[in-house]
């Protein structure tokens, strides 16, 4: 094999998206188109890897700044692709080998793809290789235009003639180039089109003229090649992209009830015999295991859930774990750095923030826990709040095993609840609860005897007087 140099086009506006972001960054399953480019570029382990950039560069740079095998190089102003490969020449002059063109808006194309077209580059032993496609409706594509079954040219859709446009077959926009001829042919590139831009497809023409043999590589699965310019794009391609993990999740034993409303991003893992109800969103990095029923509405982020754990309707999670047998919902809200325990129980409207919460201890109803250390086998009463942060610091609640917190106390930490030990209801614990006693912190309780009778014989008495003169009873009912 010869080296493999690997550009993406990633400078244009994305005019046609309406965006203030750059295209490429628009989003489909969590990821930037740009994203699925750069990570099936990757694994053909090319000898280096270089994007253009140009719109809003610095958006991108923040972006994919942190990955150090990637060279950026800034396309400025934006001439069109033939002119943004030509960007690449100072980082490539010495290099030979092949260049392998990729665009940053083409986000479905599989390693294997890439794989298939380099070999009918070397196979062909062509000065370029072009990726095609047949398509249903080309519309907007460049078009194929072939001699004697030979590429003559590609033509753009809006340089294209009626008989031209009918074609079928039209240019992926990705490439395999030998270096040796390309950066040459490049500089006589010219603007003359509709768009007054330089075309890269133009440089077929000139190869032709010039006797570089230019060869072709048809994709058996048409829908890998779509680029995305519109909104309109971006959902269709997204929806391709969730219906391809669905059906690997279904696959694999798990039961989606509607799968046209299962939003999974790519790198999740669900174990079998899972049921995943509609309008459920699993994130990043999250990992499901075996049997677990996920109702309606759930959203779960760069998570790790047990076996056989039920999550009801409306709970979010977010970078936390949820052990075996455990039940949350519905409307648990369980933010970063929580970790729930093997069958504890996690009720509606109860939120946790790095918060541990032991096996089988529950906080059924009305909760915040924030900063909390709970062991195992710990009643939450409803309506308990940890008061963790006096405006400046947090502070950390601990509550040992087994003891019982009574409905609306409010913890105000740092304080410590110690093992058995119980919080009456309503209390407000400002100091530690040493194991085995009743913390109990609240006014006391007094009847008042007759209290009712005595009040309403004293409202009736009021009325049976005659009113005074000039007082308007109105004012005295309207209270
Ligand atoms: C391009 C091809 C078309 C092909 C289609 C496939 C040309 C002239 N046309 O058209 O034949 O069918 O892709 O998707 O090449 N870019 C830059 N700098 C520029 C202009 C564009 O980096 O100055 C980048 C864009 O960011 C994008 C890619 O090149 O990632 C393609 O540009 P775009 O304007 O989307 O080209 P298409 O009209 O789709
Ligand atoms: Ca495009």
């Amino acid at each position: 094999m010869t080296d493999l140099h690997v550009v993406v086009l990633a400078a244009g506006k994305g005019t046609r998206m309406k965006s203030d972001l750059p295209k490429v960054l628009h989003r489909i399953s969590g990821q930037a188109l740009l994203d699925y480019v750069v990570r099936a570029a990757g694994e053909l382990s090319p000898a280096s890897l270089t994007i253009i950039i140009g719109h809003k560069a610095e958006l991108i740079r923040a972006r994919l700044g942190g990955q150090r095998s990637l060279r950026l190089v800034v396309q400025e102003p934006q001439l069109g692709t033939a002119h943004a490969v030509m960007q690449a020449e100072p980082f490539l002059a010495a290099a030979s080998g092949t260049m392998l063109l990729l665009s940053g808006d083409v986000p479905l194309l599989s390693t294997n793809t890439l794989r298939a077209l380099l070999q009918a580059h070397e196979a062909e032993g062509a000065a370029a290789t072009v990726l095609t496609a047949v398509l249903e409706r080309p519309y907007g594509y460049g078009r194929i235009v072939r001699a004697q079954g030979q590429v003559a040219r590609i033509v753009e859709e809006r340089d294209a003639s009626p008989t031209e446009r009918a074609i079928r077959e039209i240019n992926a926009g990705v490439y395999a180039f030998d270096l040796e001829p390309l950066f040459p042919a490049l500089r006589s590139i010219a603007s003359q089109n509709a768009q007054g831009e330089y075309y890269l497809t133009d440089l077929v023409t000139i190869y032709r003229r010039r006797k570089l043999a230019v060869a072709s590589h048809t994709v058996a699965d048409a829908a890998e090649i779509r680029g995305i310019n519109s909104r309109t794009e971006l959902a269709e391609v997204g929806a391709l992209v969730r219906q391809k993990k669905n059906e690997e999740l279904m696959a694999a034993g798990v039961t989606l009830v509607d799968p046209a409303t299962a939003y999974i991003e790519p790198d999740v893992l669900v174990g079998p015999d899972t049921v995943i109800h509609p309008n459920v969103y699993l994130e990043g990095t999250t990992r499901v295991g075996a049997a677990c029923e996920i109702h309606a509405g759930v959203r779960i982020l760069n998570s790790t859930i047990g076996d056989r754990v039920t999550l009801l309707n409306y709970s979010v999670i977010t970078d936390s774990t949820v052990e075996c047998d455990a039940r949350l919902g519905p409307f648990a809200h369980l933010r970063p750095g929580s970790a729930v325990g093997e069958a504890a129980h996690v009720g509606n409207f109860v939120e946790l923030k790095k918060t541990t919460l032991g096996a089988r201890s529950k906080a059924s109803h009305l909760t915040y826990l924030g900063d909390a250390t709970i062991g195992e086998g710990v009643n939450i009463g409803a309506g308990t709040i940890t008061c963790n942060y006096d405006g400046v610091h947090k502070h950390p609640t601990i509550i040992e095993d087994g003891a019982f917190i009574g409905s609306d106390s409010q913890l105000v930490a740092p304080v410590r609840v110690g093992k058995g030990a119980y919080v009456a209801a309503g209390s407000s614990i400002v100091k530690d609860v040493p194991a085995g006693s009743l913390g109990i912190a609240r006014g006391r309780q007094a009847n008042v005897d007759g209290w009712v009778d005595r009040k309403k014989a004293s409202r009736a008495a009021a009325q049976s007087a005659p009113a005074e003169p000039g007082a308007d009873p109105a004012s005295r009912q309207g209270r």
